[in-house]
C-alpha cells in the first residue's frame, strides 16, 4: 500500500468522463484553482481544494510527497497513432522530397513504407525492443503516460508478429499503458506486387486469426489510400477483422479523398486518422456513426500538406483527438507538446479543446477511456506538472520541452 500527495496544484485542469467529447463538449474541462491529489496504490482518490474540502491528506502523511509549486497540472497525456517499432531511419529522403518527389512518388518506387519494410525485417527482436524502449522514455518524458503503437513494417506473418510481440513486452516491461493495433495493410509488399487483393486475401486467410489467437493486438489498422489500398479492399479487410472480435481504425483521406472516412462511419471503426482530405461525405458518415478523428498535424507539417478541417468537425459534433502519427517516413517526432501548438494555430482549437484532443479522446480511441485521460476519483494518478500556470502557455511555447514532472500511477518518473 502506498500513498502519494501532489500539492501546491496552482491549477488543475481536466476534462471530466470516460466517453469521447465531441462538439461543445470537447471545450469543457474541468479547472480548480490551488487544487491538491491524492492517490492509492496508483488510483487517485480525492481532488480537492485545498482549505474548502480538507480530506485525509491535508495532514501531509503521504509515503510521496510531490509538490507542484504552483504550476499547472493535466491528466498524462495519450498518445493515440503511432507507427513506434521499425527498423532503420530514412533520412535520406529528404534530399529527394526537396527535389519535388511526393511522399506516394517514393514509395511507388519501392522506397518509402518498402524500405522500412526490408529494415525491420532484418532487424532482430532484442534490436527493435530497445530502439522503441528509448522512444517510450522520450515520450514519457515530455509528458505521455499511455500510447498506441502499430505494426505494419513486417508485411508477413514472422515479422508483423515479432513487432506485435515487441509492443507486448514493451507493455509488460515499461511503465507506459500501451494498445497495440495490427497494420498488416500497411502498403502491399514486393512478394504481391500489383496484386494487392491476393495480398489482402492472405492475410485475412493467414495473419489476422493468428493475430487474434495469440491476442497480440486490440485494433486492425489499414492505409485506404490512392496506390495502396482501395475502399472496397480496406472493407474486405476491415470487415474479417471486425468478424474476428478486432476493433478498428483506418488511415483515411491522407493524400486524396479515396473513401476511409465514409467507411469508417459504415463500418464502425473506433477512429480515423489523418483525414486532410476529408470530405463532405465522409464527415457526415463520421458524426452519424460517431467516430472519433484523428488528427496528425506534425505529418501535414511534415509533408507539407493541408491541415485537416478540425474546426468542421468539431461544429458537427465530431470528438477530435490528436496525435503525433511518430514514423520514420511521415514523421519522425514523438513531440506531443508540438502537436499542441500545431493545434491551437492550425486546426484553430482552443486550449481547452486541444486538452482533450491529447487525453480524453485519444484514451477512448485506444481503449483506455475509463483507465485515465481525465483526473478523477478511481482513475489512474496518471497526470502531468508543466513548466506552465494554465494551458495558454502550453498552448503558445513552442521547441521546450515544458513538462516539468510526469507522474505515472503515483509514481515521478
Ligand atoms: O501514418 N500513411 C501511412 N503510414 C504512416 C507513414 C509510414 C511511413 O512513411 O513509414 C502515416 O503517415
Ligand atoms: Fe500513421
Amino acid at each position: 500500500m502506498s500513498t502519494t500527495l501532489i500539492k501546491n496544484i496552482g491549477l488543475l485542469q481536466t476534462p471530466i468522463g470516460s466517453r469521447p467529447h465531441g462538439g461543445k463538449e470537447q471545450g469543457e474541462n474541468l479547472k480548480i484553482k490551488n487544487a491538491a491529489v491524492f492517490a492509492r496504490d496508483g488510483i487517485i482518490e480525492e481532488i480537492t481544494e485545498k482549505g474548502r474540502l480538507p480530506g485525509a491528506f491535508e495532514k501531509e502523511d503521504a509515503d510521496e510527497i510531490i509538490d507542484a509549486e504552483g504550476n499547472l497540472v493535466t491528466p498524462g497525456l495519450v498518445e493515440g497513432h503511432t507507427h513506434l517499432v521499425f527498423g532503420g531511419y530514412r533520412q535520406h529522403e529528404i534530399p529527394l522530397k526537396l527535389k519535388g518527389a511526393g511522399y506516394l512518388d517514393i514509395l511507388k518506387a519501392g522506397g518509402g513504407i518498402l524500405d522500412t519494410v526490408r529494415k525491420t525485417r532484418e532487424a532482430g527482436f532484442d534490436e527493435l525492443y530497445e530502439k522503441s524502449r528509448g522512444f517510450l522514455d522520450e515520450m514519457m518524458e515530455m509528458g505521455v503516460t499511455a500510447c498506441e503503437a502499430k505494426s505494419g513494417y513486417g508485411l508477413d506473418l514472422e515479422t508483423e508478429v515479432k513487432m506485435l510481440e515487441v509492443i507486448k513486452k514493451l507493455n509488460e516491461d515499461h511503465r507506459m499503458d500501451m494498445a497495440a493495433t495490427f497494420m498488416g495493410a500497411h502498403a502491399v509488399p514486393p512478394e504481391y506486387k500489383g496484386n494487392p487483393d491476393q495480398y489482402i486475401e492472405m492475410i485475412c486467410e493467414k495473419v489476422l486469426p493468428v493475430i487474434k489467437e495469440k491476442n497480440l493486438a486490440e485494433f486492425v489498422d489499414v492505409f485506404c489510400e490512392e496506390g495502396v489500398f482501395d475502399e472496397e479492399q480496406s472493407r474486405r479487410y476491415l470487415s474479417k477483422a471486425k468478424e474476428l472480435g478486432f476493433s478498428l481504425k483506418i488511415h483515411a483521406d491522407e493524400i486524396e479523398e479515396r473513401g476511409g472516412s465514409r467507411l469508417a462511419g459504415e463500418i464502425g471503426a473506433v477512429s480515423a486518422e489523418h483525414l486532410i482530405a476529408i470530405g463532405p461525405k465522409g464527415l457526415r458518415a463520421m458524426a452519424k456513426a460517431g467516430v472519433t478523428a484523428m488528427c496528425l498535424p506534425s505529418t501535414s507539417f511534415y509533408l507539407g500538406k493541408d491541415f485537416a478541417p478540425v474546426r468542421k468537425m468539431i461544429e458537427m459534433g465530431i470528438p477530435v483527438a490528436t496525435a503525433s502519427d511518430f514514423n520514420p517516413g511521415s514523421c519522425p517526432s514523438l513531440n506531443l507538446q508540438f502537436v499542441i501548438n500545431l493545434g491551437y494555430l492550425k486546426y484553430k482549437m482552443m486550449p481547452e479543446e486541444i486538452l482533450t484532443a491529447v487525453t480524453i479522446n485519444p484514451a477512448c480511441a485506444i481503449g483506455k477511456g475509463d483507465l485515465c485521460g481525465t483526473l478523477e476519483k478511481g482513475k489512474k494518478a496518471d497526470m502531468v506538472i508543466w513548466n506552465a500556470k494554465d494551458m495558454e502557455m502550453l498552448c503558445y511555447r513552442f521547441g521546450s520541452n515544458l513538462a516539468l514532472a510526469t507522474i505515472k500511477e503515483g509514481v515521478l518518473i
